[in-house]
């Protein structure tokens, strides 16, 4: 672990606590430092919307470390850098979803402060993001994880709607950006979220929301 990563470590540490304890013995998995993201261009919105879609068939390509940069911005980087604030509103800006990545080579946190990807497990656990068959094999499968511990002064109910609503707005940037780039993706609420939540080894507080799978659609004939 270099100098860099372990203060990444270190700061995702501090924020949560021991919320996500896997990191520190992640050892086969480094930090990746994505690329920074390309935040301008993009197709016209009419049309983006106009291909917004759900796609279940993938191709097995993976996304280039520059795709992914921009995908995981799109879902809900930082765009205010004065403010920490992000691409996707949050109920009272708890920021509470926090997004998981699940590669063939592991899986990861997103740090969208630091923009980087924070290693949590270095197995290949998509299967494990949910019940369909594609989901093994496609490329990026991205888990929305609540936070229940940061949404202060919310009652039980509340944390549920609101967690619910704010990760509908990240997984429809994801939507959005796909069809602008040309990628396929579908939101999934077929898990099995004990089983993945035992996986990952989150705690109480930590909820799992929704998974969402991007990769390249199969080509048409
Ligand atoms: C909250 C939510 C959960 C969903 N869960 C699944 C799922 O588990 N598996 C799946 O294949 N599609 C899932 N979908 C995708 C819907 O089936 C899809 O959006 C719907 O059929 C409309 O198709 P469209 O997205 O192409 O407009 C889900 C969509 C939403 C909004």
């Amino acid at each position: 672990m270099n100098s860099r990563t372990c203060l990444v470590r270190l700061g995702v540490l501090c924020i949560w606590g021991l919320a996500v304890p896997m990191m520190l013995t992640s050892t086969d998995l480094d930090t990746l430092y994505l690329p920074a993201p390309e935040n301008t261009g993009g197709r016209p919105l009419m049309e983006v919307l106009n291909e917004r879609r759900s796609t279940r068939s993938f191709r097995e390509d993976t996304l280039s470390d520059q795709v992914l940069s921009n995908l995981l911005w799109a879902a809900f980087g930082v765009n205010r850098s004065e403010s920490g604030k992000r691409t996707a509103p949050s109920a009272r800006n708890w920021q509470e979803i926090d997004i998981y990545v699940c590669l063939e080579r592991g899986c990861y946190f997103y740090d969208a402060a630091e923009h980087v990807l924070v290693p949590i497990l270095a197995e290949d656990i998509r299967s494990c993001t949910g019940s369909q068959s594609f989901v093994a094999k496609v490329p990026v499968n991205l888990v929305y994880i609540a936070d229940f511990s940061r949404m202060h002064g919310a009652a039980e109910d509340q944390k549920t709607f609101y967690s619910a609503a704010d990760a509908g707005f990240i997984s429809q940037n994801v939507y959005l950006f796909c069809a602008s780039e040309g990628l396929a993706t579908v939101v999934r609420g077929l898990v099995d979220r004990d089983m993945l939540a035992e996986k990952l080894a989150l705690k109480t507080d930590q909820k799992i929301i929704l998974a969402q799978s991007v990769g390249y659609p199969v080509l048409q004939d």
